[in-house]
């Protein structure tokens, strides 16, 4: 470009180098591109608050049916029905009110006593270290056994789970994620035998509540749900809550290192510690973008988004809105966090969302009272970045 000329704004998803700190590109986005097409890959991008807060309301034009995440939307893959996130009303509503009814914010609270052993006994093991890998020695580890303690999977199988279960979001750096030959997503048959088994043993968990509810379908039949649906809500909740948990747990380690004086009021008084979980979610939300299907053309700040489009909002970009929020830039456990995006909006907004902040709390509390200091280095920090979930591959901590 010729000098004193910038060029125009350029945004790739799956770019390393953007994704190390892509808020100045969204910045950019809304102000001179609210209506971001990207060439390469065939896809354009909403960044204002309040475009992402229409296109997640208005389902019937932007559309889940194709999936939330834009490699699965161009890919044009058949869904199985029920697939929660990947499908539109009513068919979601009836799917997500039956989840809703079993995954009550009841049980959901009452898990916090297993949550704190979980944390006690990872931390427990890392007592006297000087450094360690915070995510493999801890992040990874809570979400992997509070989503295994819901579906009924015995411990020792947790982990190979977790794996298999990750390994479909895996992406090679700086490339869009690899649709599987056979076209499936998820492990469908991962989880089959927990179901089997949960059916002749019941529990008290939430896979025995799957089985045993009863729901009026989309034809209007009252039943129970077939062994395939009972499967698809397990790889969705599995998919849902593993990862993401995770790397929330990593993004506050990193930025309380970062922010030490913040960090120590959090040490003093514990009761700031769900804000700073809430601060965390908006400064670096987990997922920076969700995807959907334009089933008509949209017209938009004088641009057209033509009907079969792929659009991917970036929530991210809502939750740095300067029209929206005081020095949005500015890392701050007091904020008042209120319209956050990072948990999506509208009909999808995150069922696990109260499990998440849960987890978050606990993990935080825990890991504060034993190690109040600790220091990362931000240069060698690998990040995990995909179309879906952003966060430390490896966030090794020097404590003290
Ligand atoms: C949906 C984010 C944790 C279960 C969503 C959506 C977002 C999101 C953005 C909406 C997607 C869309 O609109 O297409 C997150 C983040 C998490 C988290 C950032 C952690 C920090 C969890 C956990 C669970 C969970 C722990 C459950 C164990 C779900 C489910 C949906 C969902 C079932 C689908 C809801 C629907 O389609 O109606 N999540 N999530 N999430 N999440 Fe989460």
């Amino acid at each position: 470009s010729r000098m004193g000329i910038e060029s125009p704004v350029y945004w790739d998803p799956f770019d390393p180098d953007i994704a190390r700190d892509p808020y100045p590109v969204y910045r950019r986005m809304r102000a001179e591109a609210p209506v971001y097409y990207n060439d390469v890959h065939d896809f354009y991008a909403l960044s204002r608050f309040e475009d992402v807060d229409r296109a997640l309301l208005d389902w019937q034009t932007f559309s889940s049916a194709k999936g939330p995440i834009l490699e699965i939307i161009k890919a044009d893959i058949e869904i199985p029905p029920g697939t929660l996130i990947m499908d539109d009303p009513p068919s979601h509503d009836i799917y997500r009110s039956l989840l809703s009814r079993v995954f009550t914010p009841k049980r959901v609270l009452s898990l916090e006593p297993r949550i704190r052993a979980y944390c006690v006994r990872s931390l427990d093991r890392l007592a006297g270290l000087d450094q360690f890998d915070l995510m493999t020695n801890f992040a990874n580890e809570i979400p992997m056994r509070v989503i295994g303690m819901l579906l009924g999977i015995p411990e020792d199988d947790q982990q190979t789970i977790r794996d298999k279960a990750d390994h479909n979001l895996r992406t090679e750096r700086g490339k869009p994620m690899q649709v599987p030959e056979d076209r499936s997503i998820g492990n469908p048959e991962l989880f089959a035998d927990y179901i089997d088994w949960r059916r002749d043993h019941p529990a008290d968990d939430l896979m025995t509540e799957l089985i045993r509810a009863e729901f009026e379908d989309v034809h209007g039949v009252r039943r129970t749900l077939t062994r395939d649906e009972i499967l698809t809500y397990v790889n969705v909740l599995a998919g849902a809550g593993n990862e993401t948990t995770a790397r929330l747990i990593g993004w506050l380690g990193s930025l309380l290192a970062e922010h030490p004086d913040q960090r120590a009021e959090l040490v003093a008084d514990p009761s700031l510690i769900p804000n700073a979980i809430e601060e965390t979610l908006r400064f670096e939300p987990i997922g920076h973008a969700i995807a959907r299907y334009v089933t008509t053309d949209v017209e938009l700040h004088g641009a057209t988004v033509p009907a079969g489009s792929a659009v991917t909002i970036i929530v991210a970009s809502a939750n740095r809105d300067e029209t929206r929020w005081d020095e949005p830039d500015r890392f701050d456990i007091h904020r008042k966090v209120h319209q956050l995006r990072t948990f999506g909006m509208g009909p999808h907004f995150c069922l696990g969302n109260a499990l998440a902040r849960l987890e978050a709390r606990v993990a935080l509390e825990e890991f504060l009272q034993r190690f109040p200091v600790w220091s990362v280095d931000r240069d060698v920090l690998e990040l995990s970045s995909t179309s879906t979930v952003r966060g430390w591959a490896a966030l090794p901590i020097t404590i003290g």
